[in-house]
C-alpha cells in the first residue's frame, strides 16, 4: 500500500534528519535551533519519498536510501529558508510556523540555509556506501542545487518578479514600450520552473535510481517521469497560491499575485494551468509505462503532485 510506504519513509526521513542535525543545546545554539526549526517536523517530504520510491522500485534497501533522502530534503529546506527571506519572497509563514528569519533573525536565516546545504553533502560523503555511488549522489545533488538547477531557477524567478519583470528593460536588455517581456514567454516560464523546483525533484528520483543500480535506459525513462513531475509540482504550487487558504497551505496564500510573480496561471489562466497539469500527468504515465508494475509508488507520488491540496 503506497500510503503505508509513504508514512514509513517520512518517519525514516525524520529520524535521519534528527540524527544528522546538530544538538539543540550545543553552541552556537541559536543556529542549531534554527536549523532544526527549518527542517524537522514539517513539510510533505515529497523529495525524500521520491528517493525511496525510485530506489525501492529498483530493489535498493531502504537503509541505503536514508542518506540521499535526507540530503535532498536538507537542500530543499535550505532553499525554503532563503526563498522566504525579505530579499526574496519576504514570507513570514512556512509549514504553519513563522519563517526562520521571523522566528530567529535574518543573519541566522542566511547561516541556517548555508549550514543545511553543507550538511547535506557531508551526509552523502560520510555514509557507508560504495565510493562511486557517493560521488554520483554528490554530483547529482550539487548540479541540481546550483546555477544549473535550483539557484539558477530562483535567479530567473527574481528577474521575472514585479510589474512585468522587476528588471524589465534594465538589466538584461532594453525593451521597447509594447514589446512582450521574454520572461513572460511560456518557454521562459517553463525553464524557470524546471530549474527552481524541477531540478531537485529530478535529483531525488535519480539518487534513488542510482542506489538501485539503474542502467542508463532506466535512468533516462525515470528522468522523463521526474521532469514532468517537477514541472507539475510547481504548476500546482502556483494554482494553490491562488485557490487555497493560508491555513490549508501553512504558508501565506495569494503571495504570487501580491508580488507580481510570473506563474502558469498569470500566463495561461487558471484553466490553461489546469490543462497543463493534465498534459503533465499523461507524460508521467507514459514515462512510467515501461517500468510498470514496479513503479506503482512513483505513479502514486506523481498523482499526488498533480492533485495535492497543500
Ligand atoms: C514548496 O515545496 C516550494 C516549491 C518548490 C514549490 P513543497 O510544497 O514541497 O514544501 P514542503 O516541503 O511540503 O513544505
Ligand atoms: C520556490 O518557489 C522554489 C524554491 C526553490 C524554494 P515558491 O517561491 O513558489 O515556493 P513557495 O510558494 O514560497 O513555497
Ligand atoms: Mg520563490
Ligand atoms: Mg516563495
Ligand atoms: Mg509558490
Amino acid at each position: 500500500m503506497a500510503t503505508e510506504d509513504f508514512a514509513r519513509w517520512a518517519a525514516r526521513t525524520e529520524a535521519t534528519l534528527e540524527r544528522l542535525l546538530p544538538d539543540p543545546s550545543g553552541e552556537p545554539s541559536r543556529l542549531h535551533a534554527a536549523m532544526r526549526h527549518a527542517s524537522l517536523g514539517g513539510g510533505k517530504r515529497m523529495r525524500p519519498l521520491l528517493v525511496y520510491a525510485a530506489g525501492t522500485a529498483l530493489g535498493a534497501d531502504e537503509a541505503l536510501l536514508d542518506a540521499p533522502a535526507a540530503a535532498v530534503e536538507l537542500v530543499h529546506a535550505y532553499s525554503l529558508v532563503h526563498d522566504d527571506l525579505p530579499a526574496m519572497d519576504d514570507d513570514d509563514l512556512r509549514r504553519g510556523r513563522p519563517t526562520v528569519h521571523v522566528a530567529f533573525d535574518e543573519a541566522t536565516a542566511i547561516l541556517t540555509g548555508d549550514a543545511l546545504q553543507t550538511l547535506a553533502f557531508s551526509a552523502l560523503a560520510a555514509v557507508d556506501a560504495p565510493a562511486q555511488l557517493r560521488i554520483d549522489w554528490v554530483r547529482t545533488l550539487a548540479d541540481a542545487s546550483g546555477v544549473a538547477g535550483m539557484c539558477g531557477g530562483q535567479a530567473l524567478d527574481i528577474d521575472a518578479t514585479g510589474g512585468g519583470g522587476r528588471k524589465r528593460g534594465q538589466v538584461h536588455f532594453p525593451l521597447a514600450e509594447n514589446e512582450p517581456d521574454p520572461f513572460f514567454s511560456l518557454s521562459r516560464l517553463q525553464r524557470m520552473h524546471a530549474l527552481k523546483t524541477g531540478a531537485l525533484i529530478r535529483a531525488a528520483v535519480r539518487m534513488g535510481a542510482l542506489a538501485g543500480g539503474a542502467d542508463a535506459a532506466t535512468l533516462a525513462q525515470l528522468d522523463m517521469f521526474a521532469a514532468a513531475l517537477g514541472l507539475a509540482f510547481q504548476v500546482r504550487d502556483d494554482l494553490l497560491d491562488i485557490e487555497a487558504s493560508s491555513e490549508q497551505l501553512g504558508k501565506t496564500a495569494g503571495k504570487d499575485a501580491a508580488q507580481d510573480k510570473s506563474t502558469y496561471p498569470t500566463l495561461l489562466g487558471m484553466d490553461g494551468a489546469r490543462a497543463k497539469l493534465g498534459e503533465l500527468a499523461v507524460a508521467m504515465d507514459q514515462a512510467l509505462a515501461p517500468l510498470a508494475p514496479r513503479a506503482a509508488t512513483l505513479a502514486a507520488l506523481g498523482e499526488l503532485a498533480v492533485r495535492r491540496s497543500h
